[in-house]
């Protein structure tokens, strides 16, 4: 079985960031999402990795993740031209597919215990695809499956107004090369994509067997703000250990569950964990509350923040309290001269700020 994951796409919704970065780089607990997605795929027993790239942020994405060998397999790349859809990117991919059966993720989403039970399933049942569902209170916003009493998905439908179920798809698919064929049958949507969930019902038109599991655990998908630090906040409330690698003076006190990057400093500090302080980065006189990740090499003086994700290289000064933020790569927010209160920002197309 091979591996598709698919980090190209817009990224609008994470906009300023994804203008420099794509959106699957992006950490939470210090570590780009697209690792997290990559050892789930090694984890689940698969080699061989196509990763889909868009022509803007593919090379990035190939410094970042370089040959696989970190995890155990074997990466190649696959540049889309446009963000056409997800089952255009499985067009795109078809010759690195071939004719095996692939696992394909989305680059932005984890969930929780892997997908080695759905790789499972896949095998044991000999269906053409195996989906993951997940019961959500707002079944609107996603494609929808109804399933019968055996397990068999019947009927899919995308964003529906009147649910006909609360199963939505989780983005982890996996697809016997009858899908190829789905693919060539269906047209654009209306917003101009070809859509997963389409070829989906179109495979079971072609009367492919389609399976699904329910996910129990957590699924986040990190596209948008919010949900990238509750992505954060979920990552360390679940994987953070304590490890103190950098320089932690008497006047501060790191509490509970802090991993303390190489060459960190901590001064006349108190940082309450889960939390994680990246290499190099310095604290002086801050509060750093659960939920947090501060980037490497920044560096933060008279700052109160909680559960928030600042990336690399920032440098905050006298400001707070900050709560659910996220602070891009050598961004500088630091307290003006008092004399003559005033906001005085330098921000990049599309940020948000709220005072
Ligand atoms: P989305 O989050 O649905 O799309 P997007 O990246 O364009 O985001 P936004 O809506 O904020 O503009 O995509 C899900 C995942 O699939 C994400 O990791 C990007 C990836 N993707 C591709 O690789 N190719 C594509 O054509 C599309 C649409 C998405």
């Amino acid at each position: 079985m091979k591996g598709l994951v698919l980090a190209g796409g817009k990224g609008t919704r994470l906009r300023p960031l994804t203008y420099t970065m794509p959106k699957q780089l992006v950490p939470v607990a210090n570590k780009p999402i697209l690792h997290f997605v990559i050892s789930q795929v090694a984890e689940a027993g698969v080699r061989e990795v196509g990763v889909i790239v868009s022509p803007e942020t593919g090379d990035l994405v190939r410094a970042s993740l370089g040959d696989g060998s970190r995890w155990g397999v074997r990466v190649s790349y696959i540049v889309q031209d446009r963000p056409a859809g997800l089952a255009h990117a499985v067009r795109t991919a078809a010759p690195f597919l071939g004719s095996d059966p692939f696992l394909m993720f989305l680059g932005d989403n984890l969930i929780e215990g892997g997908v080695s039970a759905l790789v499972r399933e896949f095998r044991d049942t000999t269906a053409d695809a195996a989906l993951l569902l997940k019961q959500v209170t707002d079944p609107r916003a996603f494609g929808v499956a109804v399933v019968d009493e055996g397990g068999r998905v019947v009927r899919l439908v995308e964003k529906p107004r009147d649910p006909p179920s609360e199963l939505a798809l989780v983005g982890v698919y996996v697809f016997s090369s009858l899908i190829h064929e789905a693919i060539s049958r269906i047209g654009p949507s209306w917003r101009g994509e070809l859509e997963i969930t389409d070829a989906i019902q179109e495979l079971i038109n072609l009367g492919g067997k389609v399976r699904a599991r329910q996910l129990e655990g957590w699924w986040l998908d990190t596209g948008k703000k919010d949900d990238l630090l509750e992505a954060n906040r979920i990552v360390l409330d679940h994987y953070a250990s304590r490890h103190i690698g950098g320089d932690v003076d008497g006047e501060s006190q790191v509490v509970g569950r802090v991993e303390v990057g190489e060459g960190a400093r901590i001064r006349r500090s108190v940082v309450r964990g889960p939390a994680v302080i990246g290499p190099e980065a310095e604290l002086e006189d801050c509060f750093v509350g659960p939920f947090t990740a501060i980037g490497g090499r920044s560096k933060l003086r008279g700052v109160s923040i909680e559960h928030s994700v600042v990336l690399e290289c920032c440098e905050l000064r006298d400001v707070g309290p900050i709560e659910d933020s996220l602070i891009g790569r050598n961004a500088r927010v630091v307290r003006a001269d008092n004399r003559h209160p005033a906001l005085r920002l330098f921000l990049g197309d599309e940020a948000q700020v709220a005072v």
